[in-house]
């Protein structure tokens, strides 16, 4: 058996290793998660008021696209739509619950693509397959789909190139026909180099779809090793997480994570290749709430001083004592040692160890001062 040669676009994607997820819509003028509307059971035509008053004044792609370049991420996947059914672009007549439409009038899409191809951060677009607006969507699932189709392929057409489309929702209805032929069909002819990824949700983690899908997900999960040996085609992983436990704007939820859960969620990530997609929920007008902004910030730094191996770096066979491991990276070896102090304080051995070694180790060093490390090889 032999694992696959992944696509240009599959291999590219693996290493941009850690990117922004944007939870972004009416909703977030709520503060109460994206999906207030379903959870607190907001009558539709109460809901729809908030298009009135969405004005997206603070939403600036430029300095969301810089801050996430800046801390190290290199992708966004923001929300053209979600499950209420508010687009944040132009539908171009197929629909005018959408952004262009309410006080913000203007097509935030465009906007946001632009502001990262400046940045030379790569867009992605999350988009829902439920929708709680569309009566079609129960009432005639045939003509929902088309709908959903020429939406998706206004946001193929319109914006130049498009890094990935991140569907979310089939798990909503597992037993109709998603006619995923033609959605991704659609896709690739006129995005051929996107990623294709749909959202497998918590209870899937990890599963395999459609031949055309590019990545699988880790919806709040840990990544599990990739099996490759004799599968179809090469799959990336990804898993997105959220800050606190909501995605779009919660003020009032403090569980909060803490920057070294981050940090270490990230290298968990890498240990096995996936990609790590961690989520902010702007407030209602766009702007992002500073706390995300100052520990997005200080996983950034903790990058630069010590991360930098995370994109290139390989997942490896070196075996490490508890959730220590190594990356291997243009013929170096990076060691990931969690909670140094602890683990030497708690032992009688002043040693750290790790198995499987290569080869003979030549000289350890810190990634963040270059001092040598002392070692024993036996
Ligand atoms: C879940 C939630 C959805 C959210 C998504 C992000 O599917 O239902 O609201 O956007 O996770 O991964």
């Amino acid at each position: 058996m032999s694992i696959p040669i992944p696509a240009k676009r599959i291999a590219a994607f693996e290493k941009k290793a850690y990117g922004m997820f944007i939870h972004y819509g009416l909703y977030s003028q709520l503060a109460c998660g994206e999906k207030t509307m379903d959870f607190n059971k907001i009558p539709l035509e109460e809901y729809v008021k908030l298009k009135d008053t969405f004005t997206a004044e603070s939403f600036d792609s430029k300095k969301i696209a810089a801050f996430a370049k800046a801390s190290g991420m290199k992708y966004i996947t923001l929300t053209s739509r979600h499950h209420d059914g508010f687009s944040l672009y132009d539908t171009k007549g197929l629909c005018d619950y959408d952004a262009v439409h309410s006080p913000a009038g203007r097509d935030l899409i465009r906007d946001f693509v632009d502001a990262c191809n400046e940045e030379g951060i790569m867009p992605m677009l999350y988009h829902t397959t439920i929708d709680w607006y569309q009566s079609s969507y129960h009432e005639d699932f045939e003509s929902y789909l088309q709908y959903l189709r020429d939406s998706v392929e206004i946001l193929c057409t319109n914006y130049g190139k498009i890094g990935g489309f991140w569907f979310d929702g089939n798990w909503d209805r597992p037993n109709v026909d998603w006619q995923e032929d033609q959605l991704y069909g659609l896709i690739r002819k006129y995005q051929p180099d996107a990623m294709i990824i749909n959202n497998t949700g918590v209870d899937a983690l990890g599963r395999a779809g459609h031949p055309e899908l590019d990545s699988v997900t880790y919806e709040l999960g840990r990544p599990k090793p990739m099996k490759r040996d004799g599968a179809p085609k090469y799959l990336a992983a990804e898993m997105c997480n959220t800050l606190n436990d909501h995605w779009g704007y919660a003020p009032e939820d403090f569980n909060y994570k803490s920057v070294a859960q981050m940090i270490e969620t990230l290298c968990g990530c890498r240990k096995v290749g996936a990609n790590y997609l961690l989520n902010i929920g702007p407030m209602g007008d766009g702007s992002i709430v500073p706390l995300q902004a100052n520990m997005i910030e200080s996983v950034g730094e903790w990058i630069k001083k010590c991360g930098k191996c995370i994109y290139d770096g390989n997942p490896s066979e070196i075996v490490g004592e508890d959730k220590n491991f190594a990356l291997e990276c243009h013929g170096k070896l990076y060691l990931f040692i969690f909670s140094l102090k602890t683990f030497i304080e708690n032992r009688k051995s002043k040693y750290v160890y790790f198995q499987k070694l290569p080869g003979a180790v030549k000289q350890i060093k810190w990634t963040d001062n270059a001092e040598n490390v002392e070692f024993v090889q036996s």
